[in-house]
């Protein structure tokens, strides 16, 4: 499948992703319980500003209003995630009704809007009583994630068709359990292999309980790639990069994909792989997502969990308001290399461009050049792997609204649209407009 010269395929999928803890807000409403973000909202320090996600953009209450925007786009999927904590509040056991009737109102609404829920099961916000009984570091997790799947496929499925199991599985685990950069915060080497150990598992597990239930789905997980390059041309530097780089693009990928490790981490993991394991992993799925933002860079550090920090890009890169690394011609690359590597089509599940200073004029307007630049250096990009023969299927910008981005609070802006955190107004920035006239134009040729 490849991009004919007339134009994007037909059957391309364009959409926006979110996540629940993101945006939904109403962190203690229905019945909702904590999740590990909520705790780490509350630890002094760990989050910019002080922030917390317990109204972030309110969207429990204003979804209506978010998916008119979506209507707006044009979108033909929106990529969202549902709250463990909402539909389980102690993460098994007795579901909760109304946390589970929010996202039959928000499918639905969707549906009715022309909009294909594609629903992911888990971004980052693992219930605080599992975590309390040994979370992800448990080989239990795997059973409480299948399970959690397992509710979710039988009250979904029959209006749900495109599934996703995790997001950015290498992202959540070594942050949170190598680097105190996300919850839960544990910096431990042990722990951290046997999270990855046992997410890999859950992975596959979910898989099967969805393939069993819901007739028709097509499964996929999400995975940040992008290549890791080292801070200098130094040896220690390049072996940080390389260590990085089995964290970063293979940790998750390989076993799930290949049946196997890494060679470096492989050696690590193996005291915790127990026989069958890896046959469990490695599940049949359908697409292969994608999040990319742009090349990272790793250097030496001796006193880290595991001998690596984040380097910065070279002063002379070009960069985001935020600091993160332009680079389109990494994007293809990456494009090109994931299809022959695994062998999968892939969607594009997360792509976009942070800044802190988008905010509305003294007309009302929000200007965002530096975000539309960069949606249409990596579009063409994206079009242009296609060209070389990556079977890429869809494409969905990070992100509808902006939202609370993690440690770093509500200081970094995501959004095609701009909300304003004091009163919850919604303002379409330039880059909306200009993605809607993307897709106008993608979908009339
Ligand atoms: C990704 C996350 C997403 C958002 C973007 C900017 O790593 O999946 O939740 O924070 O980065």
């Amino acid at each position: 499948m490849t991009a004919t010269a007339a134009g994007w395929r037909k059957d391309f999928t364009w959409g926006v992703s979110t996540s629940s803890y993101q945006i939904e807000g109403a962190h203690d409403e229905d019945g909702r319980k904590p999740s590990i973000w909520d705790t780490r909202c509350r630890i002094a320090g760990k989050i910019g500003g002080g922030d917390t996600g317990d109204v972030a953009c309110d969207h429990y209450h204003r979804y209506p209003e978010d998916i008119a925007l979506m209507a707006g786009l044009g979108l033909d999927a929106y990529r969202f995630s549902v709250a463990w904590p909402r539909v389980l509040p102690r993460g098994k056991g007795a579901p909760n009704e109304k946390g589970l009737a929010f996202y039959d109102r928000l499918i639905d609404a969707l549906l009715e809007a022309g909009i294909e829920p594609w629903l992911c099961l888990y971004h980052w916000d693992l219930p605080q009583a599992l975590h309390d009984i040994g979370g992800w570091a448990v080989r239990d997790s795997a059973g409480w994630f299948a399970d959690y799947a397992a509710l979710a496929a039988r009250r979904y499925g029959d209006r749900v068709k495109k599934w996703i199991t995790f997001n950015e599985f290498a992202v959540f685990t070594l942050f949170g359990y190598a680097i105190d950069w996300s919850a839960p915060g544990i910096t431990d080497r042990d722990t951290h292999l046997k999270v990855i150990h046992n997410v890999n598992r859950a992975h596959g597990m979910g898989v099967d309980v969805i393939r069993s239930l819901v007739p028709g789905a097509a499964i996929g997980a999400v995975h940040n790639r992008q290549a890791v390059w080292p801070e200098k041309d130094t040896d220690a530097d390049r072996a940080a990069a390389a260590l990085l780089h089995e964290h970063w693009n293979l940790a998750f990928p390989d076993p799930q994909l290949l049946g196997c490790y890494p060679p470096i981490l492989g050696e690590a993991i193996e005291p915790y792989v127990q026989g069958g394991d890896m046959a469990q992993i490695c599940r049949p799925i359908d697409f292969f997502g994608l999040n990319h933002y742009g090349p990272i860079f790793a250097k030496e550090e001796p006193d880290s969990t595991w001998g690596f920090a984040w380097g910065s890009p070279p002063d002379d890169a070009p960069k985001s308001e935020i600091g993160w690394a332009v680079w389109p011609d990494a994007f293809r690359d990456e494009l090109i290399d994931l299809c022959k590597t695994y062998k999968l089509p892939v969607v594009v599940t997360e792509n976009g461009c942070g800044g802190h200073l988008d905010a509305p004029d003294a007309s009302g307007k929000v200007h965002d050049a530096h975000r539309v630049k960069y949606l249409e250096l990596y579009t063409a990009k994206m079009r242009e792997a296609m060209e070389k023969g990556a079977d890429v299927r869809g494409y969905f910008v990070w992100s509808l609204l902006d939202n609370f981005e993690w440690g770093s609070g509500y200081g970094p802006r995501f959004g095609l649209v701009h909300v304003d955190y004091a009163t919850q107004k919604r303002t379409p920035k330039d880059s909306y407009a200009w993605y809607r006239s993307f897709i106008t134009a993608a979908k009339a040729k």
